[in-house]
């Protein structure tokens, strides 16, 4: 409310009038199943706290006018269908690419006064574009009462980062965001983006551990890792690696590079992890979580190598205070950027001490701790909170 208030406060100082709409997409935090998405696999996040705030109001013209107040408060302006790429505004370009796939299914939208506001840790790894573009898309549905529903905007904003700012993600990130339920996490099956909500025990604390290592060559490093996944998916004639099993991967070890086979067999492997560790999850069955979450984390060092040091670190020390009874590993697309941790709320004090003791005397650096808790996305209803 507060935060709706503010966001009022600075639409009216920026456009002299009230806002017509304030809308509200969440940031996420994967707990299990990376680099899967893309592999037409499994995924198992939860959308979290902390997201994009956008006040609105219509326009009768197709102009769109942006304050941005979390970017050194810029001011930018673009007409609808005149897209072009701005090098000046990054931030622009996840509004500009998702308005544009928003077009293509409503060619006749017009534009908007908007005042955008965040509190997700930039290059944190947290989603910070999939919550802009959900929220951008959720506040020109609300704003012309559009009849768009959260698995096709989730897509738009996918063909967004794919078409419009370069990166070949997947659609976990844009889904949680629009489809997320308060209170849980979500095994999301990414081939037919079917899911299923699966309550966070009042319990267990969902803690991230931003390592505060810049995230570097992120997007390049990225497609690089979905151009190997698909290059092994092609040699097995599937359609992803979903398809591939992993005792067909073993059989053809000699006839891909040491390189291909490693990526694949990471896919392969976090696939069956992610969806054991449902079970795992909705049975409470804490010691097997904790056994996949770290198996998991291993898998992306040794065999997807997108973790750094500092992410290894973060972990090693978490696990040495929770042991069994919690899980830790990196989350999200790595190279830097947070570790997620799934613990008993005893433990978080424990936890927090040792993190903020251990990792500066190790890394030289400091880490931020969140507690978060899951919340409701974008387009999913209120009344199935
Ligand atoms: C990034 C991408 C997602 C997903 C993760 C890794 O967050 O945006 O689509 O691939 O990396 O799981």
């Amino acid at each position: 409310m507060t935060q709706d208030k503010q966001i009022s406060t600075l639409f009216k100082q920026r456009y002299q009038h009230e806002p017509d709409v304030i809308c509200h997409a969440p940031a996420r935090v994967n707990i299990i199943g990376d680099h899967t998405d893309y592999n037409d696999g499994f995924v198992f996040p939860a959308a979290i706290d902390c997201g994009t705030t956008i006040a609105a109001s219509k326009r009768n013209d197709q102009l769109v006018k942006v304050y941005s107040h979390d970017f050194g408060q810029s001011y930018t302006e673009f007409v609808l269908n005149q897209f072009s790429f701005d090098t000046e505004h990054m931030w622009c370009n996840y509004i500009k690419g998702s308005v544009q796939a928003l077009m293509e299914k409503y060619p006749n939208l017009r534009g908007a006064n908007l005042v955008v506001t965040g509190d997700v840790a930039q290059g944190a790894g947290l989603s910070s574009s999939a919550s802009f573009e959900m929220a951008i898309l959720k506040t020109f549905t609300s704003l012309y009462q559009l009849a768009l529903d959260g698995k096709t905007a989730a897509k738009m904003g996918q063909q967004a980062e794919n078409d419009y700012v370069g990166c070949n993600c997947g659609i976990m990130d844009q889904l949680i965001s629009a489809m997320g339920k308060k209170g849980h996490a979500m095994l999301l099956d990414c081939r037919d983006l079917s899911f299923e909500d699966a309550p966070i025990s009042d319990e267990l604390s969902l803690m991230i551990i931003n390592s505060n290592v810049k995230r570097g060559l992120v997007d390049s490093e990225y497609n690089l890792r979905r151009e190997q996944c698909e290059q092994v998916a092609k040699h097995f004639n599937c359609k992803a690696l979903r398809d591939v099993t992993l005792s067909q991967l073993e059989s053809a070890k000699g006839q891909l590079s040491e390189v291909q086979y490693r990526r694949a067999k990471h896919v392969i492997t976090e696939n069956a992890r992610t969806v054991a560790a449902l079970n795992a999850f909705k049975s409470s069955d804490m010691p097997t979580l904790s056994q996949l979450m770290a198996e998991s984390h291993q898998s992306l060092r040794d065999n997807f190598e997108v973790t750094t040091k500092e992410m290894d670190g973060l972990v090693a020390i978490v696990s040495e205070q929770v042991g069994t009874e919690g899980g830790v590993r990196m989350t999200g697309g790595g190279f830097g950027g947070c570790v997620v941790a799934l613990i008993p709320t005893k433990l978080v004090d424990t936890v927090t001490k040792q993190v903020k003791l251990q990792y500066p005397q190790q890394f030289g650096l400091t880490a931020d701790i969140y507690i978060c808790h899951a919340s409701q996305g974008a387009f999913r209803h209120v009344e199935e909170v």
